[in-house]
Formats: structure tokens, C-alpha cells, sequence
């Protein structure tokens, strides 16, 4: 595909939680799309290492440590938007995950599970999405937010009961929001991904499990991040310029349910 149609070329992206996984996966497709980035986390030797595997690709790429879970910490990722390029077009929203021990059933855990992500999940992206839309309002410039939210919104997993709330929070707030900033032409939607190969999904899954889950969905494997920074791409760029408020699931069919595939 011509990058033309994408409309990305020379516009800047931010990525959040982008050392890594799927915030990574975007970054790569953003720089691939001739658009420059400004990666974020709150690590700083594996966020210059991704810094440094992305900038191969000629694109310029800004690397910020920055907590997106603390609202006053995102102003530093906004300004170096600024000074570096002088302008900010995309915000992708990608930190998230679970906080807080002791993790578990309701019966087992603790308030700070619930609290904490609460916060990871929602609270940063209030915080981000808030600092990224007063920076386009005051520079009178149009955006684009996409929140990764997860299909965990849509089904009960036992243990998981604050992240999935928080999800389908997020999805209920990416409506709200996007209706809330439409008048100021920021367009926000989002994206729901299923299973994806990454660190924290192997703190849960070992090589044997995920390959005998991915058999089961109807894509016959699990996501990588890259299937899923493809799908914020076409989101953030002018192919998803009719969507308003939408989560599209990108799940590789997870959620419609398991397959039985002939054997290879
Ligand atoms: N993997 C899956 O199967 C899956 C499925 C559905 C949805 N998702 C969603 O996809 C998103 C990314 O997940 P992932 O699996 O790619 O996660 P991951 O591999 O754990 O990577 C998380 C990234 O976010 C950064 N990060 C974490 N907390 C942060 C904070 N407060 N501020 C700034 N950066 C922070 C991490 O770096 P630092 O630790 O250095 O900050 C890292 O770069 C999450 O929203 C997750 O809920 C994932």
C-alpha cells in the first residue's frame, strides 16, 4: 500500500508504553508509515533501545521517560512534541495493564489491585488524553486519539475482574470522549486486541500454552504486536477518518470462539 493513503507522512505520533509489545509494534508501523514518534515509559535503558532499533528507518524519533499514570508527567512528553518537532497529531494510549498486590479473585485480593488498575488503565489515559488535547486546542491544530483497550472488556476471566472493567470503562470512555472533543476536530476511537505475544502475556503463558491457544482461534495463532500497531495505524491515519468513538476488536477471531483447523 502507497503510504499516501495513509496520510502520515511527516505528522508526529506519540506512543505510550513503547519500549515493548504492543506500543512498540505501533511505533514500528508509525516510522514504517513516514510519520516521526515520540515513544514513552518509565524505563529508560529498554526505551533507548527501542529508540534506537526505530530510528533504522530514517524516521526521527524522540524518547521521553515519562509515568503516564501521573498526570503532571505527560506535560514533559508534550513539550518535547513541541521543541523537537513543533507539533503533536497523534496520541496513541497504550499503557495499561494490572496493578497492585495481592492480585486475584475478589475473595483474595486487595484494594490496591482495584485501585491501582483502575489508575493504570484508566487514570493514564485521562491524564495523557487531557495534557495531548489542551496542547492541539491551544495550537488550534486537529488530532487523533486511539485507546487500546482489550477483548477482556467483553468476556468474564476469573481474577481479572478490575482489569476487565477498566477495559470496558475505557471503551465507554472513548465514546465519551470522542464526542467531547469532536468540536474541537481531536477524533478518539479505539481498539480492542485479543491475545498478544508479548512479556506480560508470558508472565502468564509459557511457549507450549500460547502456541496450543493460538491453534484454537480461528487466525491459528495468537497476535504479534506488529499485527496490532497495523490496525492503530490504519485508526490514527486517514483510512479511519469515519471512525468516531469505535473500539474495532482485533482479536484474530478470539472471541467468536474456538476452531478446529485440518492439521498443517
Ligand atoms: N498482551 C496482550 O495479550 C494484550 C491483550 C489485550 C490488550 N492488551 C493491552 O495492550 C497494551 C500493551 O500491552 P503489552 O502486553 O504490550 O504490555 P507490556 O509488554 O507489558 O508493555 C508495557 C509497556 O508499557 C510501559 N508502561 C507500563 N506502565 C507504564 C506507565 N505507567 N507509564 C509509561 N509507560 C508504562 C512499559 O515500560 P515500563 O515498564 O518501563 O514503563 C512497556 O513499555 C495494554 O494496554 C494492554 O492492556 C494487551
Amino acid at each position: 500500500m502507497s503510504n499516501s493513503i495513509l496520510g502520515l507522512d511527516g505528522k508526529v505520533a506519540i506512543v505510550t508504553g513503547a519500549s515493548q509489545g504492543v506500543g512498540l509494534g505501533c511505533a514500528r508501523q508509525f516510522v514504517q508509515a513516514g510519520a516521526d514518534v515520540v515513544i514513552t515509559c518509565r524505563r529508560a535503558a529498554p526505551l533507548e533501545k527501542a529508540a534506537t532499533e526505530l530510528r533504522a528507518s530514517g524516521r526521527k524519533v524522540v524518547a521521553v521517560v515519562a509515568d503516564a499514570e501521573n498526570p503532571e508527567e505527560f506535560a514533559k512528553v508534550i513539550d518535547a512534541a513541541q521543541k523537537n518537532f513543533g507539533r503533536a497529531d497523534i496520541l496513541v494510549n497504550n499503557v495499561g495493564g494490572r496493578r497492585g498486590k495481592p492480585e486475584g479473585s475478589l475473595l483474595e485480593s486487595g484494594p490496591e489491585y482495584w485501585r491501582g488498575t483502575l489508575e493504570c488503565n484508566l487514570v493514564s489515559v485521562f491524564s495523557c488524553t487531557q495534557a495531548f488535547a489542551r496542547h492541539l486546542i491551544a495550537a488550534k491544530r486537529p488530532g487523533v486519539v486511539v485507546n487500546v483497550a482489550s477483548v477482556a472488556a467483553f468476556h468474564a476471566s476469573p481474577n481479572l475482574a478490575p482489569y476487565g472493567a477498566s477495559k470496558a470503562g475505557l471503551i465507554q470512555a472513548t465514546g465519551t470522549l470522542a464526542l467531547e472533543l469532536a468540536p474541537h476536530r481531536i477524533r478518539v476511537c479505539g481498539v480492542a486486541p485479543g491475545m498478544v505475544d508479548t512479556d506480560s502475556l508470558r508472565e502468564w503463558l509459557d511457549d507450549a500454552k500460547i502456541s496450543a491457544r493460538g491453534r484454537k482461534l480461528p487466525a491459528g495463532r495468537i497476535g504479534l504486536p506488529d499485527d496490532l500497531g497495523k490496525v492503530v495505524l490504519m485508526m490514527a491515519s486517514d483510512l479511519g477518518a469515519w471512525i468516531y468513538g469505535a473500539t474495532l476488536v482485533a482479536d484474530g477471531g478470539e472471541l467468536l470462539g474456538d476452531v478446529h483447523h485440518p492439521p498443517a
